[in-house]
């Protein structure tokens, strides 16, 4: 078998038009979707990352604002920031680029942020939410990874989903919502015996490490669904995922690519997640 691709740059681009249309009503109605980025230091992949976030809303029509400080700044000051976008009726999301300098407590960045704002879907709250079901704002990346698996012709009711990555803000959510989606859910991480014994149950398989080609064909079992979210470099400096494409591609029925698979996804749930959030503050009105 060799697998079919999900093409998340598709998918992606298909979606943001999608998003463009509901912002361009919205502002008939004189809401514009704002978000808000926070960047501190001087890190270059932040740098990248959030020049991208922020190029992604103006091609959607939102506006965007992006607050830079240094990586002197204290966390009493980044809250004060946080406290004042909180109450700014032009914003809509908040989003705190991370990693931060060591000296500020993340987590308190975090649940500093409104979590009718958290766009991130980090929040405390919003992550209680999503573990009790409930319609929140869920992290982009997993979020992501929902959407793409809804594109293909899989019903994920009772489908073994192994999760390979625990982090928070990929690994513990994507189980979630696959759990939420009636799937039996498998978490596998560093300290896992014996991967492969799990990871060949999996008919749906997320791979989110971050180990260049950790991932092999005598991993999968013959027809799996497998959902790549490493973003790697390999020797020669070429950006890869933490599955090994040809020789899996041979044996999974669907496959995401690196590049073009998770990560157009993840900017594009963002943008889903601002539209919601300020789609939200009318209702409440
Ligand atoms: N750093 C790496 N990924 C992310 C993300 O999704 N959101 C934020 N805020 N920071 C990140």
């Amino acid at each position: 078998m060799t697998a079919k691709l999900i093409n998340g740059k598709e998918i992606a681009r298909k979606k943001r038009i999608q998003v463009a249309n509901e912002v361009k009503k919205l502002k008939e109605m004189n809401v514009t979707p704002g978000l808000a980025v926070i960047l501190v230091g001087d890190n270059q992949a932040s740098r990248t990352y959030v020049r991208n976030k922020q190029k992604a809303c103006h091609e959607t029509g939102m506006h965007s604002e992006l607050i830079e400080y240094e990586d002197t700044i204290t966390e009493q000051e980044l809250i004060k920031k946080i406290t004042e976008l909180n109450e700014d009726p032009s914003i809509h999301g908040i989003l705190v680029q991370l990693p931060l300098p060591k000296h500020i407590n993340e987590i308190k960045m975090i649940e500093a942020i409104s979590p009718e704002k958290d766009v991130d879907g980090f929040h405390p709250i919003n992550i209680g939410r999503m573990m009790t079901g409930q319609d929140t704002l869920l992290p982009c990346t997993p979020y992501g990874v929902l959407e793409m698996i809804a594109e293909i012709d899989i019903d994920i009711t009772g489908k073994h989903a192994v999760i390979v990555g625990r982090s928070n803000i990929v690994g513990k959510p994507a189980g979630q919502l696959l759990l939420n989606k009636n799937a039996t859910v498998t978490y596998c991480h560093s300290k896992t015996k014996d991967l492969k014994a799990y990871t060949k149950q999996a008919d749906i398989l997320i791979a989110a490490v971050g180990k260049a080609n950790l991932i092999t064909s005598d991993h999968i079992k013959e027809g799996a669904v497998v959902i790549d979210v490493g973003m790697n470099r390999n020797e020669e400096g070429k950006l890869c995922g933490d599955v090994a494409f040809d020789e899996v591609k041979e044996k999974a029925s669907y496959i995401t690519p690196v590049p073009g698979g998770v990560g157009p996804m993840t900017i594009t749930m963002l943008l889903f997640n601002t539209l919601k959030a300020a789609k939200n503050t009318l209702n409440k009105e």
